[in-house]
C-alpha cells in the first residue's frame, strides 16, 4: 500500500490524475490518497508529489503517530530523517514536536540519525478533511472526511521541471498559453503514454502537446491559424524528442481517418463568439467533440464553461466533470469523455 502526497487544492481531481498511474486510488485526507500499486509512470503524475511505502495511519495528533509509529513493522536499518508535514495548514499540530516524537521512537529501534542525508526518510503527513475542489461532481471514492495522519518511508520524491517549462518561457508564447501542470494533468487523465498518439484540433501554442511528448506520446496537433502551426512546431522542436506532426486545419472536420488517435485533449476558445468561424462558440465545440468521436475514444475537453450538455449531443458520456476557479470571473471546466 502506498501514501501519496497529493498537490493543489482540488483532491478529486489529483487522484484522478493519479488514477492513471496507481490502482485503487482513494483520498483518505485532503492532500492525502493511498493507493494498492503503482506504475513505473507514477514520476510523469503533475498532481502527485511524493510517493511512500505506507507504514500505517492515524487520527492527527502526534500521541497517535507515535502509537502506529511503535507498532508498526520497520524493515529497515541505517539512517534516517523524520520529515513531518502539516498539509494546508489544516490540523495545526506541531510538525517539529512530531519530528521530535518519532524520531526518538526510530534511535529507540536502533536507527541513527541523519538528517542531510539520510538512508530512509520517514514522511509523517497531517492533514485535514478532503478537498472537493469547486468540482460539481466526482467520481474518486474517497475514504474519509475527518483529518488523518499518515505515516511511510518515502519511496519516490521525482524533481519538479514544470516551472522550467512556463509559457514565458518557450519560444513561441501567446497570452492564454496552458500551464504546463494542468496539461501534464490533463494528459495524462486522457492516457497519454508511451505508445499512443494524442491529438490536439485546437493545439494554439502546442501547450498540452508538449507533456503528451514529455511523457512519450506522439503528439498530433492542428489549429486553424497559420501562425500558431509554426509556433507549436517551433515549441515542440525545442522541448521534446519524440516525433510529433502538426498542420493547420479545422477542428470541425479533420483530415485523419477514424480511430487515428488514442485520445483527444483539447482547450476550447473562450469567449461567446469565435473570431475564426464566425459561429457561436457552441456550434464551434460541438462540431469538434463530434469529430474527436470519429478519432478516438476518450476526450479531455477544457473550457470557460460546461460543455456537458454539448458533448451529450455529440454521443460522448461524461465520466467525470472537474470545475477550477481561475479568478473571479473565470472558471474551468474539464470534462473527461469516453466515446
Ligand atoms: C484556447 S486556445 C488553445 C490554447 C492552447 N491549449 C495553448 O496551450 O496554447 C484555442 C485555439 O483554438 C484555435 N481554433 C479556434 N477555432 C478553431 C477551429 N475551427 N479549428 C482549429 N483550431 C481552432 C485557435 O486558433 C486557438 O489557438
Amino acid at each position: 500500500m502506498y501514501l501519496l502526497e497529493l498537490a493543489g487544492t482540488d483532491d478529486d481531481f489529483a487522484a484522478t490524475e493519479a488514477a492513471s498511474a496507481a490502482s485503487d486510488v482513494t483520498v483518505v485526507a485532503g492532500g492525502l490518497a493511498t493507493a494498492e500499486t503503482l506504475s513505473d509512470r507514477i514520476s510523469q503524475l503533475a498532481l502527485t508529489h511524493r510517493v511512500s511505502d505506507l507504514l500505517g495511519t492515524a487520527q492527527p495528533t502526534v500521541a497517535a503517530a507515535r502509537e502506529t509509529l511503535e507498532s508498526a513493522a520497520l524493515h529497515r536499518t541505517g539512517s534516517v530523517a523524520v520529515r513531518a508535514r502539516d498539509v494546508r495548514g489544516a490540523t495545526g499540530v506541531s510538525t517539529q514536536a512530531t519530528e521530535r516524537e518519532l524520531g526518538s521512537v526510530l534511535v529507540e529501534a536502533g536507527f541513527t540519525v541523519d538528517l542531510e542525508d539520510p538512508d530512509h526518510e520517514l514522511r509523517v503527513v497531517f492533514a485535514g478533511s478532503p478537498s472537493v475542489g469547486d468540482s460539481p461532481a466526482a467520481d474518486v471514492a474517497s475514504g474519509a472526511d475527518a483529518g488523518a495522519c499518515a505515516i511511510g518511508w518515502l519511496a519516490t520524491d521525482p524533481p519538479r521541471t514544470f516551472t522550467e517549462r512556463a509559457p514565458t518561457e518557450r519560444p513561441f508564447f501567446q497570452p492564454g498559453s496552458m500551464d504546463p501542470t494542468l496539461a501534464r494533468a490533463l494528459v495524462n487523465i486522457a492516457g497519454a503514454q508511451p505508445g499512443t498518439t494524442v491529438l490536439d484540433p485546437m493545439c494554439g501554442t502546442g501547450g498540452l502537446l508538449i507533456e503528451a511528448g514529455l511523457v512519450g506520446a506522439t503528439p498530433v496537433g492542428v489549429d486553424a491559424l497559420e501562425k500558431m502551426v509554426q509556433g507549436t512546431r517551433e515549441n515542440l522542436g525545442t522541448l521534446i524528442d519524440e516525433e510529433f506532426a502538426v498542420c493547420r486545419g479545422d477542428a470541425r472536420r479533420l483530415p485523419f481517418a477514424d480511430d487515428a488517435a488514442d485520445a483527444v485533449v483539447f482547450d476550447a476558445p473562450y469567449g461567446r463568439q469565435t473570431k475564426i468561424t464566425g459561429e457561436t462558440l457552441a456550434a464551434l465545440v460541438g462540431d469538434a467533440l463530434a469529430d474527436a468521436r470519429r478519432l478516438a475514444a476518450r476526450t479531455v475537453i477544457v473550457g470557460d464553461r460546461s460543455w456537458q450538455t454539448v458533448a451529450e449531443e455529440a454521443g460522448w458520456t461524461v465520466t467525470a466533470h472537474f470545475q477550477r476557479r481561475v479568478h473571479r470571473s473565470l472558471d474551468r471546466h474539464i470534462l473527461v469523455l469516453e466515446r
